[in-house]
C-alpha cells in the first residue's frame, strides 16, 4: 500500500488525483459469515474503480458499507480526509455520494422524469413550512433541480422517454434511468453495482460510454462492480479484486491480470 499520493495523468489525458475515500481494515459481519475480512483499499479523486471478484465475494457489502447501508463491525471509512463515524445513507448521500442497485431501484408507476426528480431529494433544503414563508427561495430551489434533471436527461440521451412510465421500459433503458437518478444527486463519488448485468452487447456499449463520458464530463470518480472482464478492463483505472472476503489483488488492469492468485481465483475461471 502507498502511503504518499502523487497525483497523474491517465494516457488519455485525465487528472487521477488525491485519495476521496479510504477504507481501512474493513470488516463487516453477517451473524457467523464474514462478508468483508480486513480489507483496505482507497478511491482516488477522478478516478474509475472497479471491484471485481467471484459470487458472493463481498462486492456489494462493501458498497453498501461506503453508502451507509451497513457499518462494519471494524474498520474505518475516511471520506475527503476526515475519518466517518457512523452513518444512515441519507447522511452519506448528503455528503455527495450516490448509488445504483445490483437489482434496479426505481418507481416504476412513475415517469422517467418523476424518477430521476427523486435523485434530487438530498439537496432539496426547503421544506414544507419554510416553502410557505419563503415562496420566492422554493421557487428557486424547484427551478434549478429541474434545470440538473433536464440536464443529465439530455446528457444520457433519454429525452424520448421522459414522460413514459418506468414499467414499460426495456431492462437496459431502466439501468440507464437508475444511472440518470444517480446523477441527479451530482454525487462528487458514483457507486454502481453491476451496471450492465443482463444488458446484451450493444446496451453494454452505450452504458460503458456513459460512465467513461460522466467521469470525463462531470469529473465524477466512479466505484463500480461489474463481471464483465471486457468492459472492466477497458474503463478502470485501478482494480481491486475480492475473494471470499478478502481481497486478492489491486491494481491497474494489467497488474490484475497478470497476478497468479486472481486469475486462480476468478479469471482463469468460467463465470457469468
Ligand atoms: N444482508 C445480509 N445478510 C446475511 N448475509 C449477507 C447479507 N448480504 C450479504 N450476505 C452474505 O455476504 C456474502 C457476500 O455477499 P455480497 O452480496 O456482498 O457478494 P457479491 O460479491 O456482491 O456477490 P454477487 O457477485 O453474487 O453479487 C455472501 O456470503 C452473502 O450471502
Ligand atoms: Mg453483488
Amino acid at each position: 500500500m502507498k502511503d504518499t499520493v502523487v497525483p497523474y495523468t491517465t494516457p488519455d489525458g485525465r487528472t487521477i488525483g488525491d485519495v476521496l475515500m479510504d477504507m481501512r481494515g474493513i470488516t463487516l459481519r453477517f451473524g457467523g459469515v464474514e462478508a468483508i475480512k480486513n480489507i483496505s483499499f482507497d478511491i482516488r479523486e477522478g478516478e474509475i474503480r472497479a471491484i471485481i471478484g467471484p459470487n458472493g465475494a463481498g462486492k456489494s457489502s462493501m458498497l453498501n458499507v461506503i453508502s451507509g447501508f451497513y457499518n462494519p463491525q471494524d474498520g474505518e471509512v475516511w471520506f475527503r480526509g476526515a475519518k466517518r463515524p457512523p452513518m444512515k445513507p441519507f447522511q452519506v448521500a448528503r455528503q455527495g455520494i450516490a448509488r445504483t442497485f445490483q437489482n434496479i431501484a426505481l418507481f416504476e408507476g412513475m415517469t422517467v422524469l418523476d424518477n430521476v426528480m427523486t435523485g434530487r431529494l438530498t439537496h432539496m433544503k426547503t421544506g414544507m413550512f419554510a416553502q410557505a414563508l419563503w415562496k420566492g427561495r422554493a421557487e428557486r430551489e424547484e427551478t434549478e433541480n429541474r434545470e440538473v434533471v433536464e440536464r443529465i436527461i439530455d446528457f444520457l440521451e433519454i429525452q424520448a422517454i421522459r414522460k413514459t412510465p418506468v414499467g414499460r421500459l426495456p431492462y437496459g433503458l431502466k439501468k440507464r434511468v437508475e444511472l440518470a437518478r444517480a446523477l441527479a444527486a451530482e454525487p462528487k463519488l458514483l457507486l454502481l453495482d453491476e451496471p450492465m448485468a443482463g444488458m446484451n452487447v450493444e446496451e453494454k456499449e452505450d452504458m460503458s460510454r456513459f460512465i467513461l463520458d460522466v467521469n470525463d464530463e462531470f469529473g465524477t470518480t466512479i466505484a463500480l462492480i461489474e463481471h464483465d472482464m471486457g468492459v472492466v478492463m477497458d474503463i478502470s483505472d485501478r482494480v481491486v479484486v475480492m475473494d471470499y472476503g478478502r481481497k486478492i489483488g489491486d491494481g491497474t488492469p494489467d497488474e490484475v491480470r497478470g497476478n497468479q492468485e486472481v486469475i486462480d481465483a476468478y479469471l482463469g475461471v468460467a463465470h457469468d
